[in-house]
């Protein structure tokens, strides 16, 4: 499907967006797991959460709902039942990555594929430690999906994370609520904590310090009444909108601001953006709060070091925010952003320069000076989300009729984002391409 995008005037206006990707994969996964009902509203809209639930049900988990609300009927620890066909995770690393760490500790074995993008994705990361725990996998090259888990009996370990991913974590802390014992997670363990607070809620027993988190093994996770909050990474298109297009000012309800998140927040009001947060709470130890923003002007800035994995999925549209800025956008220590659904950074620096907007592609970043304008041009979603998203919001400020290609692509985490762009008062058009 193609989108055509023309130049917006301001966006104003009060949004409520669907629910958090990375909260409703961990409320449906630990659900399943849980023993009795848990209810979940405001679940992603997203296909890679769907993914998740088709691969709940068919371990024999009954789902109940639809929309966004669903209620789980989670059958305990030893509650799954073998999968009469494959498992399909979509295009949703998550959903591989994560439940591989349940399906490693069942009596059964089950395969479990994704689409071509997802089938490029490495799944060692989470093959090593699922085999040291005792769990055996076999995967195409040793390394990419499917993956055929053979599980069963599985003992706790310590493990040091070589690269700083809460699917990774996540995956390792599923896994080890099913051994004897206490099983660690050490090293860059500061990434997104929802599987932390989501563990907790549900009634497992771990402790959390800078370098170092450990579950106990074998817990009785009961069944709750959950909201899953807004999702910030969706959010983050509309605040980089706003922030781009003169006179915008927009309100966003109940979004997910979990300060592992909200990096995010922080380093756009360092760069000066006006952003007010008026109403905070707290929902299942989820902090929630209404995000104001209004257009800025903005300085420019450096994602480097730890800050880098804190913003990893909002880089692309902060790349875009940067060529808008004085001083530019540099990024660095960001080799993980070739192994999401594309490469995100050459798919960004090449749509980039489609705009007629110069970038430099760097190994493990990107350098975007600033003070640029942007050029309506034809992009490609390259089949990601993100890009598909980002690429809009920066048709928003270029003069003239952007197309994007493969603007469907947004459905994986953000169905409604097309629709919500049009009624903020964008002259969008859809095509069929
Ligand atoms: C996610 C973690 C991040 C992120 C992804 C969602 C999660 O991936 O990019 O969109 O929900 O845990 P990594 O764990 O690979 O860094």
């Amino acid at each position: 499907m193609q989108k055509r995008v023309s130049a917006a005037g301001p966006l104003r206006g009060s949004l409520s967006l669907a629910g958090d990707k990375s909260i409703s994969h961990r409320y449906a996964l630990i659900a399943s797991i849980a023993e009795g009902p848990t209810r979940i509203r405001n679940y992603s809209t997203g296909a890679d959460c769907h993914s998740t639930l088709g691969c709940v049900r068919a371990l024999g988990i009954e789902v109940e709902g639809a929309g966004t609300e669903f209620v789980i009927h989670g059958r305990g620890l030893d509650g799954l039942r073998a999968p009469a066909a494959d498992l399909d995770a979509g295009n949703s690393g998550s959903t591989i990555r994560m439940l591989s760490g349940i399906l490693a500790a069942q009596p059964f074995t089950s395969r479990i594929f994704g689409d071509a993008s997802l089938s490029r994705r490495p799944m060692q990361r989470i093959i090593q430690p699922l085999e040291e725990m005792g769990a055996r996998i076999r995967s195409r090259e040793g390394r990419f999906p499917p993956l055929e888990i053979h599980g069963g009996p599985l003992h706790a370990i310590e493990y040091a994370l070589p690269v700083a991913s809460a699917q990774v974590k996540t995956c390792i802390l599923l896994a080890g609520l099913y051994a004897e014992g206490e099983t660690a997670v050490t090293g860059p363990v500061a990434s997104r904590d929802h599987t932390e607070v989501a563990l907790r809620e549900f009634g497992a027993d771990l402790t959390v310090a800078p370098h170092r988190i450990t579950v106990e093994g074998r817990p009785k996770l009961t069944a709750l009444d959950l909201e899953v909050p807004s999702d910030l990474s969706s959010a983050a298109f509309f605040l980089a909108a706003a922030l781009l297009v003169p006179g915008s000012h927009l309100a966003i309800r109940g979004v997910g601001i979990n300060p592992t998140r909200a990096a995010l927040l922080d380093f756009l009001r360092g760069m000066g953006a006006r952003l007010r947060i008026p109403n905070l709470e707290s929902r299942h130890g989820e902090l929630v709060g209404e995000i104001e923003v209004e257009y800025s002007a903005l300085e420019g800035g450096a994602v480097e070091g730890p800050l880098t994995a804190a913003l990893i999925d909002e880089i692309p549209v902060l790349a875009v925010l940067g060529a808008a800025t004085e001083r530019g956008l540099t990024v660095r220590d960001a080799s993980e952003l070739r192994i999401k659904e594309t490469d995100r950074i050459r798919t960004v620096v090449e749509n980039l320069r489609r705009m007629g907007v110069a970038a430099e592609e760097l190994p493990d970043g990107m350098a975007i000076p600033g003070h640029q304008k942007f050029r309506a041009a034809q992009f490609d979603s390259f089949g990601d989300h993100r890009i598909a998203m980002a690429f809009a919001v920066a048709a928003l400020a270029a003069e003239g009729e952007s197309v994007i290609e493969g603007a469907e692509a947004a459905s994986v985490s953000f169905p409604e984002f097309w629709d919500t762009l049009e009624r903020l008062g964008n002259p969008l058009k859809a095509s069929r391409a």
